[in-house]
């Protein structure tokens, strides 16, 4: 059974539907996938069922239909859609020729120089017929691991096979990527999604497998991941198995993230002066050293929403501008 319209909650993210719509009851997923983790079962495989970044996908989409694949770097922060828009305008590209057009290289696989000299190289070389305007595509997924050595020696690769391949390149930051691959390729720049993107798709999720939830467990969600829809559908299916029931205290046990409440509760003892009050609420969550990657990011959605003095927030980011392993120069 499904609780939907009911949210009681005094900050809901938007609407929530009372009945199934038509658009969701055609959303399926994977079906020959029960034993995948609903993020990969539930990727898209076509341009058309990517959220968000409307305008970028409509890009790829006329590239897709029209041929002529410019080198392209999609870069954004991490779960919002570069991977796999870049799988399905390939896909979408060269169809049955999908296996021998297509080498794709991520961040598990080598990719020092040598991996340039090589594979890179000898895929560029091998004669694939493509119909008019379709070139082989080689995809480097999480480009900004790749040594600047190996950045180095594609530049040349990618100007001697132009007339044949096209280079993909995925990654959180575009400045990682060396200046001369930069003017090499069209940079298309993916944002987080929005609370209602990430809400609608997780709706269709509940209905298709049938999670039992009540809106504030999936506002919750929504709060924890921040934009990215990789997070917000393992929360979803972490907490459904765990509990069997998405409210909004089962998120925030599965999540290992303090409340909003608690967040509040914690700033607004700070600004009281009772600082000892504050350190005792957070010890809760001082697991591992990790409580200032897990808690600056809620911490400042609070600090706005709170209303806390401009001068403050400025030293909350300041602080935060010092620890910034969790940032992206291209957020
Ligand atoms: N825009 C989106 N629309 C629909 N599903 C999405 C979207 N973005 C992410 N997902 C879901 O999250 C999963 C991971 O997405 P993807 O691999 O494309 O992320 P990414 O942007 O490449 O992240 P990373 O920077 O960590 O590599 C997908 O399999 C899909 O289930
Ligand atoms: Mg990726």
């Amino acid at each position: 059974m499904l609780a939907t319209g009911s949210s009681s909650s005094s900050n809901p993210v938007t609407t929530f539907p009372t009945s199934a719509s038509a658009e969701a009851a055609t959303f399926k997923g994977n079906q020959d996938s029960f034993s995948l983790p609903w993020v990969e079962k539930y990727r898209p495989s076509v341009l058309s069922d990517i959220v968000g970044n409307e305008d970028t996908v409509a890009r790829l989409s006329v590239i897709a239909r029209d041929g002529n694949l410019p080198n392209i770097i999609i870069s954004g922060p991490p779960g919002i859609g570069k991977t796999t828009s870049i799988l399905c305008l390939a896909r979408e590209m060269l169809g049955s020729q999908y296996k021998e057009g297509v080498l794709e290289l991520n961040a598990s696989d080598d990719r020092g120089i040598d991996v340039v000299r090589n594979r890179i190289k000898m895929f560029a070389q091998k004669k694939v017929t493509l119909p008019e305007g379709r070139h082989k595509i080689i995809i480097l997924d999480e480009a900004d691991s790749m040594t600047p050595g190996a950045q180095q020696a594609l530049r040349r690769t990618m100007e001697i096979y132009s007339s044949t391949t096209r280079f993909a390149f995925a990654c959180n930051m575009s400045s990682k990527i060396i200046e001369p691959i930069q003017s090499r390729c069209a940079i298309l720049r993916y944002s987080r999604l929005s609370d209602s993107q990430l809400l609608k798709r997780l709706i269709e999720i509940c209905r298709v497998e049938n999670v039992d939830y009540v809106p504030e467990g999936l506002e919750a969600i929504i709060f924890s991941a921040e934009g990215d829809m990789r997070q917000a559908i393992n929360n979803l299916q972490a907490t459904h198995s765990a509990f069997n029931f998405v409210s909004y205290d089962n998120v925030f046990r599965v999540c290992d993230q303090p409340s909003p409440e608690i967040l509040g509760a914690v700033i607004t003892s700070c600004l009281n002066g009772d600082v000892d009050k504050a350190v005792t609420r957070l010890e809760k969550f001082w697991v591992d050293g990790d409580l200032v990657s897990r808690c600056q990011v809620p911490c400042y959605a609070r600090i706005h929403e709170v209303g806390v003095h401009q001068g403050i927030t400025i030293k909350f980011l300041d602080l935060k501008s010092g620890n910034r392993t969790n940032t992206y120069a291209d957020d």
